[in-house]
C-alpha cells in the first residue's frame, strides 16, 4: 500500500494511474476506522481496479469544539486496516493540502436538503463536508466514490453536490454495517466503554419498534412512544423523527409511493450517537 502525506506526490500518481486506464474506487474516512469502513472499501475492490483510501479529520465540519478534539484519532491502526483489507493508496493530507489559505468551508445550496435533520442540528456541517468531499474527489479522481447509509443525509448532500458541480463519479451508498447485537458501527463508539456500549443498543431497539409500529400506527403515536422510551432512562432524545428518503423532510401525510426512514439521535455519556432505518 502506497501512504501519500500531500496532494501534490497523490495526485503525481494519480496521473499515471489515469494514463494506464486503471479505474479508481474511493472512499473517504475521518480515520478512527472499523468494519463499517472496511465494508466500503471490500465493496469497492470488486468494483474498481485501484482502491483509495483518505483519512482526514475536517475541522470545517464539526460545530463543536469539544467533539472536534475527542474525534478518536488511531492511524497506526487505521493503516493496517487499510493494508488488510487490499487498499493500494492511503492518503493522509495535511490541513494545508485541503484547506491552502484558510480552514473555512465553501458555501452551497443543496436545493434545501441541507435544512433538514443534521442541517438544522449542526449548523454549517453540510458546508464542511461538502467542502472537503469536493476538494477530495478533485485530488482522488474517482470514477466511483463510496459512502455508507450510517449518515444518510450526508449520501444525500454528496449525490447533490455531484449533480451541481456536474461531476464524472458516480457515488454508491453501502448499508449499515451493524454489530451482531445491532448497534451501528460508528468512530465515535469508540468513546464509549462495553457498558455505554450495551445502553447504546436503545438506538437500535427503538427504530426496530418504530419499523414495527409504522404500517399500522399514526406518526404521532410513534413519536409519543418513542418519547416515553426515552423518558425514564439517563440517555437524552435530541431528535427522532421519520422522513421521505428522498425530500428528507418530516413525513405529514403518508404516500404510497414515497419511501420513509426513521433517524434517531441519542447523546450518551456525552457522546452523540446517529442511526437510522428504513420504515
Ligand atoms: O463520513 C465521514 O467520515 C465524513 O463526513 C467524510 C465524508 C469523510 C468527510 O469528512
Amino acid at each position: 500500500m502506497k501512504v501519500f502525506r500531500d496532494q501534490a506526490s497523490l495526485v503525481e500518481y494519480i496521473a499515471q494511474l489515469k494514463k494506464e486506464n486503471k479505474t479508481i474506487g474511493f472512499a473517504p474516512t475521518m480515520g478512527a476506522l472499523h468494519q463499517g469502513h472496511m465494508s466500503l472499501y471490500s465493496i469497492a475492490k470488486k468494483e474498481n481496479d485501484i482502491i483509495v483510501a483518505s483519512v482526514f479529520v475536517n475541522p470545517t465540519q464539526f460545530n463543536n469544539l469539544e467533539d472536534l478534539e475527542k474525534y478518536p484519532r488511531t492511524e497506526e491502526n487505521d493503516l493496517l486496516l487499510l493494508e488488510n483489507i487490499g487498499v493500494d493508496i492511503a492518503y493522509l493530507p495535511r490541513i494545508q493540502d485541503i484547506y491552502p489559505t484558510e480552514t473555512k468551508s465553501k458555501s452551497y445550496d443543496f436545493g434545501g436538503i441541507e435544512n433538514e435533520m443534521e442541517g438544522a442540528a449542526r449548523p454549517g456541517h453540510f458546508d464542511g463536508v461538502g467542502t472537503v468531499v469536493s476538494e477530495l474527489l478533485r485530488q482522488v479522481q474517482p470514477d466511483n466514490a463510496y459512502f455508507g447509509e450510517k449518515d444518510f443525509q450526508q449520501l444525500a448532500i454528496i449525490r447533490k453536490l455531484v449533480e451541481i458541480k456536474n461531476l464524472k463519479v458516480n457515488i454508491h451508498g453501502a448499508p449499515i454495517f451493524r454489530a451482531e447485537n445491532g448497534l451501528a458501527l460508528s468512530s465515535r463508539n469508540a468513546r464509549l466503554t462495553e457498558k455505554e456500549k450495551e445502553e447504546a443498543l436503545i438506538l437500535y431497539q427503538t427504530l426496530s419498534q418504530v419499523k414495527e409500529w409504522f404500517p399500522t400506527m399514526d406518526y404521532a403515536e410513534i413519536k409519543e412512544k418513542v418519547a416515553q422510551i426515552f423518558e425514564n432512562t439517563p440517555y437524552e432524545l435530541e431528535y427522532f423523527l421519520i422522513a421521505d428518503e428522498k425530500t428528507l423532510k418530516e413525513l405529514e401525510e403518508k404516500s404510497p409511493e414515497a419511501h420513509y426512514r426513521a433517524f434517531l439521535v441519542v447523546w450518551i455519556s456525552g457522546v452523540r450517537l446517529i442511526d437510522n432505518m428504513a420504515c
